[in-house]
C-alpha cells in the first residue's frame, strides 16, 4: 500500500510551482489543476530542475544546458537520461 507525506498546501505554490524538501529535492509543478512532482536534480550535472521553463509538450526544460524531462515519466527527451517522477495526489481524498 502506498503511503504519503505531506509536503505542501496549495497556498505554497508560486508561479504554479514549489520545491519540496522530501526524500531529497522534490519539484512540484502545477499545471491546468493537475500535479507533477520530478526530481530537482538534472541527470546531466544535477542542474535545477525548478528553474527551469515549461514547454508546450509538458517538458520541463534544465534552465542550465536545456535537456528537457517530461513531467510524466522522468524520462528525457533526446536522450537515454532518466528523472525520478513522483506521485502527487491533492484535494480532499489526499487528506488524511
Ligand atoms: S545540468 Fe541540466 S542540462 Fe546540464
Amino acid at each position: 500500500m502506498a503511503s504519503f507525506v505531506r509536503v505542501c498546501q496549495k497556498g505554497n505554490f508560486v508561479h504554479n510551482r514549489y520545491l519540496a524538501t522530501v526524500n531529497g529535492k522534490v519539484a512540484i509543478f502545477r499545471i491546468d489543476g493537475k500535479y507533477y512532482g520530478i526530481s530537482n536534480v538534472c541527470a546531466h550535472i544535477a542542474g535545477p530542475i525548478i528553474d527551469g521553463d515549461l514547454d508546450k509538450h509538458g517538458y520541463v526544460v534544465c534552465p542550465w544546458h536545456g535537456h528537457r524531462y517530461d513531467l510524466k515519466t522522468g524520462k528525457a527527451g533526446g536522450s537515454p537520461e532518466r528523472v525520478e517522477t513522483f506521485s502527487i495526489p491533492h484535494g480532499p481524498s489526499a487528506r488524511k
